[in-house]
């Protein structure tokens, strides 16, 4: 194959070969193509009317230099054409949000609590909360806490009846500062804040819990802890539905009265 293709070049080395053009002597350094960039063909013609194709040839050179401009000036055009069409947009939003620093635009709420999270609706979630799933979650709590009626204090509290239960308050127990300097009710809210990040909510306490990052896991697991009494604590009724969809709800019952945000607490 390879000498093949070699035997074939050698032929057409080959002065007078046939398919192969054959050497015209005294052209072979002004061939037709080099005319094109002005050389002269052969030397300057003696007579006028052997000037002639030397104005062809500038003819030529006018074509082929007016083809390269025309040529330069589309790819500008397109260039600034395509500019327009593409016109780089910044996006409302960055790609990425690097954590603890403010995004541009967003109002601060205070340098206080830059995790904080929306409290879910008690009076929604904890009614289709999978219990079982609580139970299975409670598990973890197990290590320290007993959470039978009657039960002892472990490395913390019993934990029966912890819903709505006043924080520190069982007189067997020894809490740390931190825990004790308060004797609010464990509500749901507080539960849900508290158990995403114990050392957080209360500074100090000697719960070494790292917490429940997933907001469904602590609602699941609150709905458990709710069973865990003798008369467990109501849930809350749902909250009304947003204010949003009062003006479609106005347009449908014109005699109803606009609907009232519900008051906080
Ligand atoms: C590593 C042990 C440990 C684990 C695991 C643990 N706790 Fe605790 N917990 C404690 C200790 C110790 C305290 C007492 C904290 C203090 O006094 O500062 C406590 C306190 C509490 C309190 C406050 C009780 C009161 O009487 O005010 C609640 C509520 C609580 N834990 C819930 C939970 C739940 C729910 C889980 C499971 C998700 C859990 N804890 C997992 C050790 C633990």
């Amino acid at each position: 194959m390879l000498s093949g293709i070699y035997a074939t070049l050698r032929r057409n080395d080959a002065p007078g070969t046939a398919g192969n053009v054959a050497p015209v002597p005294g052209e072979a350094h002004y061939s037709a193509k080099c005319a094109v960039f002005g050389f002269p063909r052969e030397p300057a013609a003696a007579f006028p009317q052997d000037v002639e194709p030397d104005l062809m040839d500038s003819f030529e050179v006018n074509k082929i230099l007016g083809a390269v401009l025309g040529t330069l000036l589309f790819i500008t055009a397109v260039g600034i054409g395509s500019d327009f069409l593409f016109l780089p947009e910044t996006p409302v939003k960055p790609g990425y949000v690097v954590p603890g620093v403010p995004a541009a635009g967003a109002e601060s709420t205070g340098p206080t609590q830059p995790t904080e999270e929306p409290l879910p609706d008690f009076g929604t979630v904890l009614k289709t909360a999978d219990v079982a799933k609580g139970k299975e979650i409670s598990q973890r709590c197990q290590q320290c806490h007993d959470l039978s009626k009657g039960g002892p204090d472990k490395i913390g509290p019993n934990l029966w009846g912890i819903v709505n239960r006043p924080r520190a308050s069982r007189s067997s127990y020894s809490y740390s500062s931190a825990m004790a300097s308060s004797h609010a009710p464990w509500t749901y809210e507080n539960l849900f804040r508290y158990l995403r990040s114990p050392q957080e909510i209360v500074p100090g306490t000697k719960m070494t819990f790292a917490g429940l990052p997933s907001a469904q896991d602590r609602i699941d697991l609150i709905a458990y802890l709710r069973t865990l009494s003798d008369s467990p604590a109501p849930i809350p009724p749902p909250a009304p539905a947003a204010p949003a969809k009062t003006p479609a709800a106005g347009k449908a019952a014109p005699g109803a009265k606009p609907a009232t945000p519900a008051k906080p607490g």
